[in-house]
């Protein structure tokens, strides 16, 4: 497969969107940023930006032009609108599509039928089909949870409040990523197109248990006052199912008990420490260490 140089970037603020942008010009891609019209959204002037409209394709063939992978680092809440977006890239003839993903491991059918997939699963199929019949590949990106996010917002572990809800036991393994791991591997996967091509290239940042990462975080903030709740992640899953069916639409309903079910339950594929591409992707296991350092700078 050709050479990729030239890399058009959709959502380059938010999360996960700036890693993505500091490694694609480490590592002196050309990049250009795609930006939604209306975006408020800051970024340097020595940034090539180009203002697009999701909803028209001929915009995004325009801003394509040229480019030889697209990285998609979209909110979760954008994600239908990539739909737009693959099809650009093939009509501009882009050579690499890589959806905004950067979660659970699909390939586990548990985890992919929960309903907080279901956007992602559509635009997946879409590429999938589309790449039969076009020059297009895709890449998928899994790393199960962003640890430094999941970290400083709450999401993993309560630091401020010292609050844990501690998953059936709290001992299974789960991966956990940071976002600057993310984004190199993401990046990795442009140098090495054709081991990675049609494929999920699966990131593994470090194993940890709920356990471990209540006893590094009392490291950091100490390990009094905490209030920590035994949660089933199965009943979770049972609650969130109720009022997915009952309010879909009501989306702070379930998502966090699909969510933890798919990170903590057996079964749901969400510990990538035995299967992953950390080898061809030149990434290294985080140290307990490197992430105590996450949970100090997440709590400072
Ligand atoms: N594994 C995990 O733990 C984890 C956690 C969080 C997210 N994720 C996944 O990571 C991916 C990126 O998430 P994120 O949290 O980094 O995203 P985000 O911060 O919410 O948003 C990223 C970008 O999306 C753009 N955007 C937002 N709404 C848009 C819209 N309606 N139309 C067009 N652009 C829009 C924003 O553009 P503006 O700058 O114009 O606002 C921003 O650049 C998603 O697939 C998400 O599901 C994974």
């Amino acid at each position: 497969m050709a050479h990729i140089q030239k890399v058009a970037l959709a959502g380059a603020t938010g999360a996960l969107g700036p890693h993505m942008l500091k490694a694609l010009l480490d590592l002196q891609f050309d990049v250009t940023v795609l930006v939604r019209q209306g975006s408020t959204s800051k970024l340097p002037d020595s940034i090539k930006t180009i203002v697009v409209d999701y909803n028209n394709v001929p915009s995004l063939v325009a801003a394509l032009k040229g480019q030889d992978a697209v990285i998609s680092t979209l909110a979760a809440s954008a994600v239908p609108l990539q739909i737009n977006l693959v099809d650009a890239a093939i009509e501009a003839n882009v050579k690499r599509f890589i959806p905004s993903e950067y979660g659970c491991d699909m390939r586990n059918e548990r985890a992919r039928n929960l309903p907080f997939f279901a956007q992602k699963n559509v635009v997946r199929a879409y590429l999938e089909e589309k790449s039969q019949s076009t020059s297009l590949t895709y890449s998928y990106i899994y790393n199960v949870v962003f640890l430094d996010y999941g970290v400083s917002n709450g999401l993993l572990i309560d630091l401020k409040n010292k609050k844990l809800d501690l998953m059936d036991d709290g001992n299974r393994l789960s991966t956990v990523t940071p976002l600057s791991h993310v984004a190199r591997a993401t990046v990795a996967v442009l140098k090495h197109p054709e081991e990675t091509k049609n494929r999920p290239v699966l990131v593994h940042g470090a194993q940890l248990s709920q356990r471990k990462l209540l006893e590094l975080s009392q490291r950091v903030v100490g390990s009094e006052g905490w209030q920590i709740t035994e949660v089933s992640s199965e009943k979770g899953e049972e609650e969130a199912w109720r009022n997915f069916k009952a309010a879909p639409q009501d989306v702070m309903g379930w998502i966090l008990g699909f969510l933890r079910r798919a990170v903590y339950g057996e079964g749901y594929g969400g510990d990538l420490s035995q299967d992953n591409d950390n080898e061809l992707l030149g990434l290294k296991v985080l140290t307990d260490d490197e992430i105590l350092e996450i949970i100090k700078f997440a709590s400072s």
